[in-house]
């Protein structure tokens, strides 16, 4: 008996291994719901294994964005095809502080939102280019669905109605 759960446990270790060894990382994301839409922030659960397409500086509020994308996204993005049916982009904004060993640099300080778009024709058919949105704000360490509703992200989306209501672009990184 002790054999087996010997082998047991060194069984468990060299799996835990293998995770690590391929980069594989898990989120724990709180189970928030969009109230509005119904969307939830585990839809994004692995978002850690997503790809960073862009990063932008928005300058109204101070903010660095890096926008990810799941492999349907990712794919289009990269083959300049149109976005499939379950693609995801993940924005997450951070706020900035001044580098503290060399000030003229600014770097990442806290993540003060997480948002995301999924098309998702079933759920979404009455929304522009079908994509739903979702939005979960950090305060004190804790997430919490906006309460804002998804009107708003769907208006300022139309301004990019000719890239399928898309702002960012492929970032290349060569
Ligand atoms: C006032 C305009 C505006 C509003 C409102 C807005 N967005 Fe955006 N969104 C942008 C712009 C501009 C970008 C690209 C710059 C950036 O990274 O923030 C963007 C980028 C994104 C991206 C990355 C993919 C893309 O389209 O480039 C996602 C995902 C996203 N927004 C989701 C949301 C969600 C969810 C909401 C509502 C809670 C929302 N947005 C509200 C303007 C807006």
């Amino acid at each position: 008996m002790k054999n087996i759960i010997l082998l047991l446990l060194v069984m468990a270790s060299l799996q835990s291994c293998k995770k690590h060894d391929d980069y594989t990382l898990f989120s724990d994301v709180p189970d928030l719901i969009m109230p509005d839409n119904g969307l939830r922030f585990k839809e994004i659960k692995d978002y850690k294994n997503y790809k960073i397409v862009a990063t932008h500086y928005v300058t109204d509020n101070n903010e660095l964005r890096y926008i990810l994308a799941n492999k349907k996204a990712y794919k289009a993005l990269y083959e300049k095809e149109d976005f499939p049916e379950g693609s995801i982009l993940v924005n997450i904004a951070w706020s900035v502080k001044k580098m503290s060993k060399f000030n003229e640099a600014i770097e990442a300080n806290e993540i003060q939102q997480i948002d995301y778009s999924i098309k998702d024709s079933s759920k979404f058919s009455n929304n522009p280019g079908n994509w739903g949105y979702a939005s979960f704000e950090k305060r004190n360490g804790t997430y919490q669905s906006s309460t804002e509703g998804t009107a708003r992200c769907i208006a300022c989306h139309n301004l990019a109605k000719d890239t399928d209501y898309k702002f960012s672009s492929f970032q290349s990184l060569q």
